[in-house]
């Protein structure tokens, strides 16, 4: 294998300063995971790959952002499998620490607020999970940003390397949040959003599916076909008819509807009711999310006219 792991935040810095000297580079990107890696992930890489001179992805399974502990317990940690998705998708660094070094005092007082937006949707069922993800994001982002070893090697404070950060659109509320916490907050990253990867079914790809039985997994794919129901209405400029497509989820005895609606891609709000009785003109994204036995499924589509 040609990646390399680092355990500490020194070591990274070391590590990927030498990279990019080495490699006479100009950009860094990061791809911030927990692990469990699937295909949905080796898109992120390879996209990164495609755009930076050195990549470091992290594996990190975060304990501010988890409700309860057995949920923690129970999140699959597969680092060996994960390097060599990595490895494959071409990274440079994996960056996976312990708690200790992420929070070497325990859990942080001070901790980055997700506001309102982290309140709706998947925040109403996890409270605190959006604080505690965005806190994660913010130090990650601290972690990789290129340059902090560079003294002497060449680039001046006006040439420092362009750094880039990628998340999946499969997460949309915490990609908005990610990119309103760097826009109010002016982190110098530019935050790259990569589209689902979908199973030849429909399925979103995730770390959850692995908890479904075969009888679920069939079930689960009215999530993906109702998101390509109004996908193919807003494409022919008709009324997005929300409620029938809700009707067919809800036909499905083994899924549980949580939400299904169709909002501003930036900010999460619902659209005015009048987009979907109305011919659909304009931008929104629809989105739902459900329990189908064991798990919590969500996905997305961006709709476009
Ligand atoms: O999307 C994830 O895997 C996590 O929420 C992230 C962004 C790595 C933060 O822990």
């Amino acid at each position: 294998m040609a990646i390399q792991l680092v355990t500490t935040a020194a070591q990274l810095r070391a590590e990927s300063a030498r990279l990019l000297t080495r490699k006479r580079g100009t950009s860094q990107g990061l791809v911030p995971t927990m692990g469990a890696l699937h295909e949905g992930h080796a898109q992120l890489a390879r996209t990164a790959v495609a755009q930076n001179d050195v990549v470091v992805a992290s594996v990190f399974v975060n304990p501010l952002q988890f409700g309860e502990a057995a949920d923690l317990e129970r999140y699959p940690r597969t680092l060996e499998a994960d390097m060599a998705l990595l490895d494959a998708a071409g990274v440079d660094l994996v960056f996976a620490p312990s708690a200790e070094e992420v929070y070497p005092g325990g859990e942080p007082l001070v901790r980055i607020t997700a506001g309102p937006l982290g309140g709706k949707w998947e925040g109403a069922s996890r409270p605190g999970h959006f604080d505690g993800a965005l806190t994660v994001v913010a130090k990650l982002l601290h972690y990789g940003l290129p340059g902090a070893g560079l003294s002497g090697t060449g680039h001046s404070d006006a040439g420092l390397p362009a750094y880039r950060a990628y998340f999946g659109q499969k997460d949309a509320q915490q990609l908005a949040l990610v990119q309103r916490m760097v826009e109010d907050l002016n982190f110098p990253v530019e935050i790259v959003p990569v589209p689902i990867v979908r199973t030849e079914d429909g399925l979103a790809l995730s770390s959850r599916n692995r908890f479904l039985s075969d009888e679920e997994r069939q079930a689960a794919l009215v999530l993906s076909r109702a998101l390509r129901l109004l996908e193919a209405r807003a494409g022919a400029h008709e009324p997005l008819d929300l409620e029938s497509a809700q009707a067919l989820v809800e036909s499905e005895p083994l899924v549980d509807l949580d939400y299904f609606d169709v909002v501003d891609p930036r900010t999460l709000e619902p659209l005015a009711e009048n987009c979907r009785q109305t011919p659909f003109r304009g931008e929104g994204l629809a989105i739902i999310a459900a329990r189908v036995g064991p798990v919590r499924l969500i996905d997305n589509v961006p709709l476009d006219s």
